[in-house]
């Protein structure tokens, strides 16, 4: 984490202009004098399930006395239970319900937020939560990534046919919602009670054919080896990743696939296994840290929190959580300000990324997304449980709050 003390930075359309010491910085039209407050780059949370209706909290005292995920999935809860509430749920009354969670996001200075689909589970649910999504985008100062996560589970329809439901996705739904302008990249639940690795490449194999980058939720209960499988095809990340080995650090690393840690799922699940961070952290590829919010593993909108868990329950350093809701956070969305720089071996996916607005980084010609913050030590962001040291937001270069 590079720090410039007595700084200042210039934006200009956007974008950051200039960025060092206050005593050499260019002359501008307009000055504002934080004070010498704490300037960070705006947070994003770069995995979430965010539009979603009702809640699970019933299966949540179901398994603090004892129940686990996979039995409440296997019964016919867990996914499949917020699938039915979405189903019959209207785009307005969808857009209400979620709208709340992104504000609280947005009020501990995230700027940046992705979120999937995958409690639709055809072809018209599916497209009605990616409008969602898209539409928090336009009524909200906050850039949306989204990503359709239609192999979520298999829906009533496909029983016994995953097959099929995954052909299904990736001949018809996927180039159809791609088509729309919905889709910024494509996900699976690669697990024992989600899908597996053939059902992963085949969906994988329709992305890239599109040119739409990968990601996948990976080694979260269970090691499948999807990460290997991920690393294969550029995924942009992988998430959760308590199950994944020393090796699949290795992978991510080499393919520039970024881990994404979901500590409030760990915690909310009762998590005894811990990602094998120590591999991350030689293998010195970043890693990312999101929030997961969604009604079942992750009922939690603080990103804050996020990195208190990720420090206290994972161990990264306070560093280490603020680069992950950051920079590694960007990379993990390909917006990452390196990401231009990755050369050949890039999916046209990214060059297509590389392209828009880059962020996570207070540099020049990311975008002018940046937090004060009411803290006299950066240690403080993921220090607070509960209190919010958010001061003010700047997005694309204007004041939000
Ligand atoms: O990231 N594991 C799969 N998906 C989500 C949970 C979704 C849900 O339970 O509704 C996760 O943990
Ligand atoms: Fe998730």
């Amino acid at each position: 984490m590079a720090v410039v003390e007595h700084g200042a930075l210039v934006t200009r359309a956007g974008s950051i202009d200039w960025i060092g010491e206050e005593a050499s910085a260019p002359a501008a039209d307009q000055t504002v004098d934080l004070a010498g407050a704490w300037v960070t780059p705006g947070l994003i949370d770069c995995h979430t399930h965010l539009v979603f209706a009702g809640n699970r909290a019933g299966e949540y005292a179901e398994r603090l006395q004892g129940a686990s995920y996979e039995d409440i999935a296997r019964l016919g809860g867990g996914i499949l239970s917020t699938m039915r509430a979405v189903r019959v749920a209207s785009e307005q009354q969808l857009f209400d319900e979620s709208a709340p969670r992104l504000e609280a996001l947005l009020a501990e200075g995230v700027t940046t937020v992705e979120i999937k689909s995958g409690y639709g589970l055809t072809l018209a649910g599916e497209a009605k939560m990616l409008r969602v999504a898209r539409a928090l985008g336009r009524e909200y100062p906050v850039t949306i990534k989204t990503t359709l996560l239609a192999a979520h589970t298999v829906p009533p329809e496909f029983s016994d046919r995953a097959h099929d439901y995954i052909a299904t996705i990736a001949d018809e739904w996927l180039p159809a919602l791609h088509s729309d302008s919905l889709v910024d990249a494509v996900d699976v639940f690669c697990e024992g009670i989600g899908f597996n690795i053939a059902q992963a490449e085949r969906l994988f194999a329709a992305a890239k054919e599109l040119g739409v980058p990968v990601k996948m939720h990976a080694e979260q209960l269970s090691r499948t080896g999807g990460t290997q499988l991920a690393t294969r095809f550029d995924a942009l990340s992988c998430d959760h990743l308590e199950y994944a080995t020393a090796e699949d650090a290795v992978a991510l690393a080499r393919a520039r696939t970024m881990p994404v840690l979901l500590p409030i799922a760990h915690y909310c699940l009762g998590g005894k296994q811990i990602p094998p961070i120590a591999a991350f952290r030689s293998c010195g590829g970043g890693m990312a840290v999101a929030t997961d919010c969604n009604p079942g593993s992750a009922p939690g909108t603080s990103l804050l929190l996020a990195m208190s868990m990720a420090t206290r329950l994972f161990g990264l350093t306070a560093a280490e959580a603020l680069a992950g809701v950051t920079r590694h956070a960007a990379r993990a969305l390909g917006l990452g300000v390196e990401t231009g720089a990755v050369g050949s071996s890039a999916q046209a996916g990214r060059a297509a990324n590389a392209r828009r607005a880059r962020c996570g980084e207070l540099a020049v010609g990311a975008a002018a997304d940046f937090v004060v913050w009411n803290v006299s030590a950066i240690e403080e962001l993921g220090y607070w449980i509960g209190f919010n040291p958010c001061r003010q937001v700047i997005r694309a270069g204007r004041v939000v709050s």
